[in-house]
Parts: C-alpha cells; structure tokens; sequence
C-alpha cells in the first residue's frame, strides 16, 4: 500500500507539479525594452513589422529559433527572430513567443525597435540589421540571497560557470555540476566563438556582481547565463 502510494506520487503526482510549474513559469517576463525612436502610425514600417510579428508566431509552433527580414521598401525595413529556451517543446515556444509579441505590443506600441526575454524565450526587433552582431550590454541582472563567503560552494560555482563557457560547443548548455545547477543560451544569429565570447564576459560580470549569492542571472544582449546553488550543500 505504502508502496502504491510511493509510486502514485513519483509517477503521477511529481510530474504533474512539474509540469504545471513549468508552464506557469515560462512565459513570466524578465525584461522588456523599447527603442527611443517612435514610428509614425498608418505606414509602411508598421505594417511591416505586423507582418514580422506573424511570421515570428507562426514559425514558432514549428522551429525553436528563427529570424525574418521584412521590407516593402528599403527605408522600411524590419529585422526580426525569436529563440525557445532548447529544451522546452514546441507548443510551449509558440505559446511563450504568442505571449513575448503581445507583451511588446502593449509595452512598445510605437517604437522602432524592442527586446523581450521571458523565461522560455527571448524575442527581438529594430529597423536596423543586427543579425549575427554580438551583444554584450547587460540587459537585466538578478542576485540571489548571499550565502556569506563559503569558498568551497564559490568554488564549485566558479567550476559550474567555467563547464558551461567552455561547453558543449552549442548554443544552449545545462546541466548539473558538483551540486550547482546552471544554464546557458546563446541567440543562435551569433557564430559559436561569439557565443562563447558572450557567455565568457556574462559569467565575468555575474561573478563580479552577485559575489556570494548563491543564485544569480546575467541577461546580455544576445546571451545568458544562469545558475543556482542545492541548498544544504
Ligand atoms: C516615443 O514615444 C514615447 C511614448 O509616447 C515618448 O515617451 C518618447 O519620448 C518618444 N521618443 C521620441 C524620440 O520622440
């Protein structure tokens, strides 16, 4: 009986907390930004960037990252793509960037240009080409409670921070490393060794910054990194 009840929980009970805990998360907002410039309503740029808008959210049931040049004409251009955290599924990548476009709308009706990053995905726009360029401006940074200096959990943080630079030669890298859990992503326009310059400079500025903490987050431009600390260990 104990048995069965052990099982329903593993098996039914946990998966189904995780789930929703998941899908509840994804699509929470870590920032928003707006361009200064404004377009003017009832032009072409902003039926271009409508059409962008639905190019992005379809594309988004099918891939996981993907980027679109709109132009009627050359004055009017838009340059868009949206990336999915790589281990979330499809439908919740369309979902998550569905919710990022509609943010943007209410949060950046006018400008030229914004950036989103949800949980699940990060979604960017501008009427300048920015594809393949590297951005390394810090967007949004949080810091967990410090654990005080302990430099054996620093020291496994450092070890966690340099696993995930070094990496797996890929834009998305997580995993377990001495009892610190971590991720990072990169926006896959940048070629691998921008990647990694990125996420070099994002572990830099989130050592130096949350110090002891025994959580934290580095937002750049076009990459991020992340990690947390099992608590007791
Ligand atoms: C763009 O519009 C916003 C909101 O109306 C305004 O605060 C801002 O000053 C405008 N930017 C420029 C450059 O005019």
């Amino acid at each position: 009986m104990a048995q069965q009840a052990l099982s329903l929980l593993f098996f039914f009970i946990f998966p189904l907390t995780f789930t929703v805990i998941l899908v509840s998360t994804a699509n929470s907002n870590v920032y928003v930004q707006c361009s200064e410039l404004n377009f003017t309503s009832t032009t072409p740029y902003e039926s271009n960037l409508n059409s962008l808008f639905t190019s992005l959210a379809e594309s988004a049931s099918v891939y996981n990252f993907n980027k679109f040049q709109i132009s009627q004409q050359n004055d009017d251009t838009v340059y868009g793509l949206f990336q999915c955290r790589r281990d979330i599924t499809s439908p919740n990548c369309k979902d998550c960037v569905a919710n990022a476009i509609n943010q943007l709308k209410t949060t950046c009706p006018i400008s030229t240009g914004g950036q989103i990053q949800l949980e699940a995905c990060f979604m960017k726009y501008d009427n300048k080409a920015f594809f393949g360029a590297q951005g390394k401006t810090e967007a949004c940074k949080r810091c967990g409670p410090s654990i005080g200096y302990n430099s054996d959990v620093l020291n496994r943080i450092d070890g966690a921070l340099a696993n995930l630079v070094g990496g797996n030669g890929q834009y998305f890298r997580s995993g377990e490393f001495g009892n610190i859990r971590g991720v990072a992503q990169c926006v896959q326009d940048l070629s691998l060794s921008d990647c990694e310059d990125c996420l070099s400079e994002a572990s830099r500025r989130l050592r130096s910054e949350c110090e002891t903490s025994a959580e934290g987050d580095m937002y750049l431009g076009k990459c991020y990194i992340r990690y947390a600390a099992d608590q007791g260990n």
